[in-house]
């Protein structure tokens, strides 16, 4: 896996060696990785944009999937969009050229929500529709679904794709995207019972559970190729606005409070989905998430109120 130290990758590691054995799953990032991904098993450092050093460690180590998730997130990309480009699309270049040189069994590169754009159809996205994004990470996105489907048709690449909407999750911070409210909200609600939200009252995204993420990220992987019609899919678990959310912790919170300052990712989050149409999903790999809106927040709350010793 590249970008291993990410907000999915140190979670994704941790269920995969699990369930395939610590020394079959090779994390890999740039920099010291957190403890948690020597613990049960290998971390070596990679540079995805360092093509030589990437076919060696995929030779060397005999590795049959790639998982790749290094990646610049949507704000950081609106901030530094050659950056952008270069780690999305070369990276993601180098990754499928390797799998297709060194016939690899699969390879999986998440693809977003960022992939639609503001010509996009809002509510209920379907999984094929017009895409024409605005931001240099959702380009990126688009690039890495077509190319990689180009790879599949030409070259029998295996190559799979999630378009993740907003993930919410309490062990690593996600690094620099429009969604990441859903992770602040709660860490600020903790802390300091308030919250000063980037992005609009009303900005509904699509969203999902960290747990569900590493469900859908497995199932995928897992999944039959030939029950797949498609190989970019929608996945989601819920929709909320920053309200919403804020109404939920509420429940559990009660002297919690919102303020809204939007900032220039409230036009990113305007050009994205609302909500999404995973019957693709459903219907060819067999998914279903667990948690809602409710179950999410609780379960949040719980675990971080733990780990980070404050009582509510
Ligand atoms: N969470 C990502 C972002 O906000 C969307 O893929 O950039």
């Amino acid at each position: 896996m590249t970008g291993s130290y990410g907000q999915i990758g140190t979670e994704l590691i941790e269920e995969l060696r699990a369930r395939y054995g610590g020394e079959n799953v090779i994390a890999t990032g740039r920099k010291k990785p957190p403890e948690i991904l020597r613990k049960d098993g290998p971390y070596y450092r990679l540079d995805v944009l360092d093509n030589d050093h990437l076919h060696n460690m995929l030779v060397d180590y005999d590795i049959d999937i790639i998982i790749h998730n290094a990646s610049v997130l949507s704000a950081v990309g609106e901030k530094n969009p050659q950056l952008a480009y270069r780690t999305n699309v070369e990276g993601a270049y180098n990754v499928l050229e390797a799998a297709r040189i060194l016939k690899m069994d699969q390879v999986m590169i998440p693809s977003s929500i960022a992939a639609f754009g503001p010509s996009t159809p809002k509510e209920n996205t379907p999984n094929d529709v017009i895409m024409r994004p605005t931001t240099a990470y959702g380009v990126s996105k688009v690039f890495i679904e077509l190319w990689g489907e180009y790879y599949v048709e030409r070259y029998g690449v295996d190559f799979r794709s999630l378009r993740y909407p907003g993930i919410i999750s309490s062990e690593t911070l996600p690094g620099g995207g429009t969604t990441d409210y859903a992770v602040e909200i709660f860490y600020e609600a903790l802390k300091n019972k308030e919250y000063t939200c980037f992005l609009a009252e009303d900005a509904m995204l699509p969203m999902m559970y960290m747990p569900d993420c590493i469900k859908s990220t497995i199932d995928l992987i897992e999944a039959k190729e030939d029950n797949l019609e498609h190989r970019s899919f929608n996945v989601t678990a819920m929709s909320f606005t920053p309200a919403d959310i804020a109404a939920e912790i509420k429940k559990h919170i009660p002297d919690f409070e919102i303020h809204y300052e939007p900032d220039f990712r409230q036009k990113i989050a305007e050009s994205w989905p609302r909500s999404l149409d995973d019957s693709a999903a459903r219907e060819e790999w067999g998914w279903n998430p667990d948690y809602d809106l409710a179950a999410m927040t609780k379960d949040m709350l719980e675990t971080l109120s733990k780990r980070l010793g404050l009582k509510y």
